[in-house]
C-alpha cells in the first residue's frame, strides 16, 4: 500500500450518511467518479439549443444506444424530447471554455462557435474528439431527470485527448505514472540491462505524488481542493461566480458548494452587485493555508541540498517559459 493510501485508510470516511439529508456531500461523493464531458445538442429549424453534460454513458453495442439525462426544470429539456433527435460531441482536452460556455443558460451559444450540421441538422462541434448522432429511443423517469435514451445512427471519431470531469473541477488525462515509470524496462528485452526512466516520466510520476500527498495534506487540515482554489482566487481581488468557474478552473456546482460552505463560516461575502469577496476571516484562513502549504513544501524538501533545489527550480523553471515565452 502506497504512503497516500495508508493516510486516506488513517483519516477514515470524510463523509457518509443519507444523500437527502446532505446532498451536496452526496453530490461531492459521486464526483469522486471521473467522466468524460458532452456537449449535447439538438435542433428544429432555425432552433438550435446544446448543453455541457458529463451523465452521457454507453449502454449497448446492439443495437447501438447510449444514455444522458438532462434536469427536468432545464429550460432546453422539451428541446430534446420534442425533436426526437440529437448530437453528442465528446470534447477535446483543449475545450474547456466550450465546456464553461454551455454551462450556463446562454442563448447565442452556437453563433459564437464553429459546427456543422448533422443528418438532422444538429450540431456537429468542430474539434470534439468524437460525434455521435442519435435517434431518441426512449425517454425514461429518472426522478428529477429524464433519462435520454438514443440510438446511433452515425458516428465518429477524431485524433485527440478527451477533457475529463471530476471532483468538481476540470482535468487531462494521462497515462498512470506506474506504467509511465515501467513501460521502458516493461518493453526492453530481458536479455538487456533495464533503461533510465525518461526524463518525462519522472517528472509525471513525481507530479502525480506530491500532489497525492497534498492532498491528503489538505485533508488533514480539513480544506477541499475547491474551497482552497476559491480562497486562493479571491486573495487576489473580489470577483463574480462565473470569474470563479473559470479562474479556478471548477465546475458550476464545486464553486456553488465551495461559496456556501465559506459564506456560512464567515469567510466570504457577496456584494449587492454579485461579486464575492474574503472577509477578514477569510483572508487569516487564506493566509494559514499559505503557511501549511509552505510547511508541507519544506517538509518534503528536507535534506536536498540547496544547490540541487535551485539547479531543479531553474530547470523547471526554463521549461516553463519555453512553454509561455514572453513578449
Ligand atoms: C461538467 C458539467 C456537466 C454537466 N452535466 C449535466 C448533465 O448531465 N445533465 C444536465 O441536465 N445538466 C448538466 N450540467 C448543467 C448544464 O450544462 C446547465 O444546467 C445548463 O447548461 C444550463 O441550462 P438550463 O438552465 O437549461 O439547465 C452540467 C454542467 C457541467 C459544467
Amino acid at each position: 500500500m502506497t504512503e497516500t493510501a495508508d493516510i486516506r485508510n488513517a483519516s477514515g470516511v470524510l463523509e457518509q450518511g443519507d444523500p437527502a439529508v446532505d446532498p451536496r456531500a452526496f453530490r461531492r461523493a459521486l464526483g469522486q467518479f471521473a467522466t468524460g464531458v458532452t456537449v449535447i445538442a439538438t435542433s428544429a429549424g432555425d432552433q438550435v439549443v446544446g448543453l455541457t453534460a458529463n451523465s452521457f454513458s454507453a449502454v449497448s453495442l446492439d443495437p447501438p444506444l447510449v444514455l444522458w439525462s438532462i434536469r427536468k426544470k432545464s429550460g432546453r429539456a422539451p428541446a430534446f424530447i420534442n425533436n426526437g433527435h440529437f448530437t453528442i460531441n465528446v470534447l477535446a482536452e483543449d475545450q474547456m471554455e466550450l465546456a464553461g460556455m454551455f454551462g450556463r443558460p446562454h442563448e447565442e451559444q452556437f453563433a459564437e462557435i464553429d459546427w456543422t450540421a448533422g443528418r438532422h441538422g444538429d450540431p456537429l462541434l468542430t474539434g470534439a474528439i468524437a460525434h455521435f448522432e442519435c435517434v431518441n429511443e426512449a425517454v425514461l423517469d429518472g426522478g428529477d431527470h429524464h433519462i435520454l435514451v438514443g440510438r446511433v445512427e452515425r458516428f465518429a471519431r477524431y485524433d485527440g485527448a478527451p477533457l475529463l470531469f471530476s471532483q468538481g473541477q476540470y482535468g487531462v488525462s494521462s497515462s498512470h505514472p506506474e506504467l509511465a515509470l515501467t513501460a521502458a524496462s516493461a518493453v526492453a528485452p530481458c536479455a538487456e540491462p533495464a533503461e533510465e526512466p525518461l526524463f518525462m516520466s519522472l517528472l509525471q510520476a513525481t507530479d502525480h505524488h506530491m500532489s497525492a500527498l497534498f492532498q491528503a495534506h489538505r485533508q488533514q487540515v480539513g480544506v477541499t481542493l475547491p474551497t482552497s482554489r476559491v480562497l486562493n482566487r479571491l486573495f487576489r481581488g473580489p470577483c463574480t461566480r462565473e470569474v470563479l468557474e473559470q479562474e479556478a478552473f471548477l465546475g458550476e456546482n464545486a464553486v456553488e458548494n465551495a461559496l456556501s460552505d465559506l459564506a456560512d463560516e464567515g469567510q466570504v461575502v457577496e456584494a449587492a452587485d454579485g461579486t464575492w469577496a474574503l472577509t477578514d476571516k477569510g483572508r487569516e484562513v487564506r493566509a494559514a493555508l499559505r503557511r501549511s502549504a509552505e510547511a508541507f513544501t519544506t517538509a518534503q524538501l528536507r535534506g536536498i541540498p540547496e544547490a540541487d533545489l535551485a539547479a531543479a527550480e531553474r530547470v523547471l523553471r526554463t521549461l516553463l517559459d519555453r512553454g509561455h515565452p514572453q513578449g
